[in-house]
């Protein structure tokens, strides 16, 4: 598993949110993005999610070319800014939907998800009662299911409490081992360290070596 960017840009008006960006992921590795807010993380992370069209350059997925060969990569799951679950629902329902969608992941799996990232697969809670480290931990639950090839987390741990920075080192450590390629960004330098095998530096859409 790899994902290749080549000489990728993205301009909206006037600004370079992207500036000629090349890099390498491979599978088996995380891979830290760091860098200021407003410095283009969330961007990039958009962008290898296919969720945005690019001004400049390509995106290879394991040979698909991204916009071109695919429309979406074929397993991808991500946490991005402000996941949406449905307020009625429970936890499991709420992922059992986002399953069924994709249509392969047992229900069993599921539950085992919820354990993961420490929330109860049983709990009768709907999401509207949910603190913010709850909604955190099924948003990552969310992006973790079914253990996809890539996985992006952006700010994963916002809202966690140490045990639940703990299941999130451990989920990664799973992740890895099943050769899933990882990136996640993380304002917190140090913590971002401990999950990373890999830090990559950006500034101004800029890949800072
Ligand atoms: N839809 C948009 N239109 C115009 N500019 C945007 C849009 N989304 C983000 N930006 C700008 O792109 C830059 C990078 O944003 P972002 O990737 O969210 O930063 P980060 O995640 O590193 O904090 C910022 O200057 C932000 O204001
Ligand atoms: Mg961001």
């Amino acid at each position: 598993m790899y994902i290749q960017l080549k000489h990728v840009s993205k301009r909206i008006k006037q600004d370079i949110l992207l500036d000629d960006i090349s890099l390498e992921f491979q599978g088996g590795k995380v891979y830290g993005l760091q860098g200021k807010n407003g410095s283009g993380k969330t961007m990039l992370m958009r962008a290898i999610c296919g969720l945005i069209t690019l001004s400049e350059g390509e995106i290879d997925i394991n040979g698909d070319i991204l916009h071109k060969d695919i429309s979406f990569p074929e397993s991808i799951g991500a946490l991005l800014e402000n996941p949406s679950f449905l307020n009625g629902y429970t936890g499991l329902e709420n992922l059992k939907l986002l399953a069924d969608i994709q249509g392969k992941i047992k229900e069993k799996e599921l539950r085992e998800c919820l354990m993961k990232v420490g929330l109860g697969a049983d709990d009768k809670r709907v999401y509207r009662k949910y603190s913010l480290g709850m909604k955190q931990k099924l948003g990552i639950a969310a992006a973790v299911m079914g253990s996809p090839d890539i996985v992006i987390l952006d700010e994963p741990i916002n809202a966690l409490d140490e045990a639940g920075v703990e299941k999130v080192r451990e989920i990664l450590r799973e992740l890895k081992a099943k050769g899933s390629v990882i990136i996640v960004a993380c304002h917190d330098r140090e913590e971002l360290n401990l999950l990373s095998d890999e830090i990559i530096n950006i500034s101004e859409g800029r890949i800072i070596v």
